[in-house]
């Protein structure tokens, strides 16, 4: 069966506790019947309601159990052209952070250079001074 598609402008028609909806990266739930289920309190789902949620569910840094559970709630995606990119933490985060360690190896040889034209200054001045003496 083909994914069903929605437009945002579909999703803000579920917005309270009748019927509320939301996206997450780019996908519909319909996340009525887990309000009273929600280890996080139905208050945050339905702020969330008719709007993306990516970001405030990514901030909580959901669990993958809860990852899981959503997909039982997923009712369809974003219409394509409604489509934004997806930065997804959790289960992936580790790529991440071996992003952040080749940082960490950059920073190592950018303290580097200022050490190396620390070095270059004093031999410079050095110079500068052993050839203003010699030419007295
Ligand atoms: C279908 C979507 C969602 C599912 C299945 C879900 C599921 C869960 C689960 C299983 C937990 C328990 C902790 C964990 O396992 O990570 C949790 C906690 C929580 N969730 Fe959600 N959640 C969803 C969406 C959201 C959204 C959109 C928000 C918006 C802010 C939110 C806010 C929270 C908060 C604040 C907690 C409590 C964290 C804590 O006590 O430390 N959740 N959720």
């Amino acid at each position: 069966m083909a994914t069903k598609e929605y437009t945002m402008a579909e999703v803000k028609q579920h917005i309270d506790s009748k019927s509320s909806w939301f996206v997450i990266h780019n996908s519909v739930y319909d996340v009525t019947a887990f309000l009273n289920e929600h280890p996080g309190g139905e208050e945050v789902l339905l702020e969330q309601a008719g709007r993306n949620a990516s970001e405030a569910f990514e901030d909580v840094g959901h669990s993958s159990d809860a990852r899981e559970m959503m997909l039982k709630y997923k009712v369809g995606e974003l219409v394509e052209s409604e489509r934004q990119p997806v930065n997804e933490k959790g289960p992936h985060s580790w790529s991440n952070e071996s992003a952040d360690q080749n940082n960490g190896g950059s920073s190592w040889t950018s303290w580097l250079i200022p050490v190396t034209l620390g070095l270059l200054a004093t031999i410079l001045y050095r110079f500068y001074v052993s050839s203003a003496q010699a030419s007295h």
